[in-house]
């Protein structure tokens, strides 16, 4: 979790360390994600805790203090709405993995979720370090 009162400069580095600690861990959930239907409840049930509440953190530290202090610089705000609808995208294959996890569903459409979040949310991280992440420091 980021504690508040950070400067933007500082904002923007802990969100990407914490890009830093995820990405890996999505890696490795995409690669066991077309194995077993056992490993594969194993690989999302040692993530969860990563992509549960600290992810809702993380995205809510974005949308609530980021975002909002680069509009009111001046910033893209066509960007920034591509960024925030991409959130409400990757939350929701979020839940519906936990939530098919829970439920002990061994359809491939488990692994097929699992991919999909591995793949929306590196995409995403990634291209906020290389784009969006960018753009602020130059303007913040
Ligand atoms: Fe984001
Ligand atoms: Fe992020």
């Amino acid at each position: 979790m980021i504690p508040d009162n950070k400067s933007p400069a500082a904002l923007i580095d802990a969100l990407s360390a914490e890009h830093r600690a995820l990405l890996p861990e999505l890696a490795r959930l995409a690669q066991e994600a077309s194995a077993s239907a056992e490993s594969l409840k194993t690989a999302v049930e040692r993530i969860a805790p990563l992509i549960g509440l600290p992810l809702d953190e993380h995205i809510a530290t974005e949308d609530r203090e980021l975002f909002p202090a680069y509009a009111a610089r001046g910033g893209d705000a066509g960007i920034l709405a591509f960024f925030t609808a991409e959130h409400v995208e990757i939350l929701a294959i979020r839940n519906r993995l936990l939530a098919a996890i829970e439920d002990n569903d061994h359809t491939e459409a488990v692994g097929f979720l699992a991919e999909q979040l591995a793949d929306t949310l590196s995409s995403h991280m990634n291209r906020e370090d290389e784009v969006l992440f960018p753009a602020m420091r130059d303007l913040l």
